[in-house]
């Protein structure tokens, strides 16, 4: 249902560019939940946010239902039943979450309630409140968790929803997002958590804005499991997560 050919996506830093992700191929068929993981800063979030449509890559392709739609903005990629729930959500003034859930879920089955209370917050105490910097880090994240399971887009993105989501929180957002998966339905997941890498069917890994391994869980989270740790390429002496590739 999604296909990416070849995205690039560069980044204007003050005297130099970045390369975030360099010619990056994947297929994404209907019905499966993917998870992307890879260390801080390797292009996940920008992945997201080409898929969406923030991002306009420098070169390559966006298919999505066999469409090109990579010129698409953002307001046509939702339309077409494209979600992105954000790592870091936004604040909106003027609006109150109960605003923001009814936009959600015009075709949705549920009342604004359930989403909240399916997360953990009580409907009674937050439909009313602004959706504004007075919510605490955790609320805003499930606020913006239940407004992308209330849109139930055919293709839903979650970028790291587990952050600043309290431990006893979490097994339940596990099992909402799990369970709102549908076989119509294509599931993207960004986490570095290993109980959200269990969920999935296709384990991505992104390395230095290239995918360094992709395939089934049983393959690919045995190789992320043992891999050589190094946190950075110059120095792999140190501790630190998945460089598979470890020039050591
Ligand atoms: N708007 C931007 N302008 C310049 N550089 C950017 C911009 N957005 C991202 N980058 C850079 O692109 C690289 C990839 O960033 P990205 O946010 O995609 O990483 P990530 O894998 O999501 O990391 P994390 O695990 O920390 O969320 C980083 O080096 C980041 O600093
Ligand atoms: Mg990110």
């Amino acid at each position: 249902m999604l296909e990416l050919d070849k995205i690039v996506l560069k980044f204007k830093a003050d005297d130099h560019e970045l390369t975030a992700l360099k010619e990056i191929s994947l297929h994404f068929e209907t019905g499966k939940i993917y998870v992307i993981t890879g260390p801080n800063g390797s292009g996940k979030s920008s992945l997201a946010r080409v898929i969406m449509g923030i991002h306009r890559p420098g070169s390559g392709r966006v298919i999505f239902d066999g469409e090109d739609i990579t010129g698409l903005g953002i307001t046509e990629r939702s339309r077409k039943g494209i979600g992105y729930a954000f790592q870091h959500p936004a604040r909106f003034k003027g609006l109150r979450v109960a605003d923001i859930l009814e936009i959600a879920m015009r075709n949705g089955e549920h009342n604004d309630c359930h989403y909240l209370s399916e997360l953990g917050l009580c409907p009674e105490d937050y439909l009313e409140r602004p959706l504004d910097a007075s919510l605490s880090g955790g609320e805003i994240k499930r606020i913006e968790i239940a407004t992308l399971l209330a849109l139930n887009p055919r293709l839903r993105i979650f970028d790291e929803p587990e952050a600043g989501i309290d431990l006893w929180s979490f097994e339940q957002l596990i099992e909402v997002i799990g369970a709102s998966h549908r076989p119509d339905t294509t599931t993207i997941i960004i986490s570095h958590q290993e109980k959200i890498l269990q969920m999935a069917d296709q384990i991505i890994l992104l390395e230095d804005g290239a995918v360094s391994l992709h395939g089934p869980r049983e393959q690919v989270w045995p190789v992320i499991r043992d891999s050589v740790r190094c946190a950075c390429r110059q120095d792999c002496s140190r501790g630190g997560m998945y460089y598979v590739n470890c020039p050591r």
